[in-house]
């Protein structure tokens, strides 16, 4: 994948009349990608996340999408190929947020219709993500756009 334009980039108007541009994230923006990040409680060095970035972009089964509104980064989605024994290959959300002062303009409703049309271009079943419990703002989103809660489970984790 190319630094240059992506193929798939495209235009749109948001409900709020704003234009919102759709595009694969490029290197360059790893330091709005971290101040987003940051906004989602997850900060990192701009840094760091470009060196994640960049691994995963060399990767076909990750996605990250980018809206931008007059040249700024408003707001990035994260998605990735999640195969398993138990069920057929899925799209994962890793990560999505919207910068707080572009909320309920449709923004986060056109990122994850990104996502989803990514997911069906690689002929995945469906599109699976995890929440905590605690962001209620953001499952009343994801079901406002199509998705079902279907569980909830404790996570783990052991640092190596
Ligand atoms: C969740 C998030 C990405 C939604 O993005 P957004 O651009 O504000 O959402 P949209 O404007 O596309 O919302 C689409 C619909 O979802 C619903 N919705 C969105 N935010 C909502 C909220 N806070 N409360 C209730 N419903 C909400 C509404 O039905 C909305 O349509 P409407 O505005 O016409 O009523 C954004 O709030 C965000 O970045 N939150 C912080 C980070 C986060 O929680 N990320 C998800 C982690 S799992």
């Amino acid at each position: 994948m190319g630094d240059g334009a992506a193929p798939n980039a495209r235009s749109i108007r948001s409900k709020n009349r704003s234009d919102v541009r759709l595009r694969r994230a490029r290197l360059a923006d790893a330091p709005r990608i971290a101040a987003l990040a940051a906004q989602l409680g997850y900060p990192s060095p701009a840094s760091e996340v470009r060196k994640r970035l960049e691994r995963i972009r060399r990767d076909d089964n990750h996605f990250v999408s980018v809206a931008e509104i007059g040249g700024k980064v408003v707001g990035w989605v994260h998605a990735f190929v999640k195969y398993s024994i138990d069920a057929g290959p899925r799209a994962e959300i890793g990560g999505l947020v919207v910068d707080a002062s572009r909320r309920r303009a449709g923004l986060g409703k056109l990122l994850m219709g990104e996502a989803e049309e990514w997911a069906r271009s690689r002929e995945l079943e469906g599109v699976y993500l995890r929440s905590n419990v605690l962001r209620e703002p953001a499952h009343a989103f994801y079901e406002a756009i199509g998705f079902r809660k279907f569980k909830s489970q404790h996570c783990f984790l052991k640092l190596l």
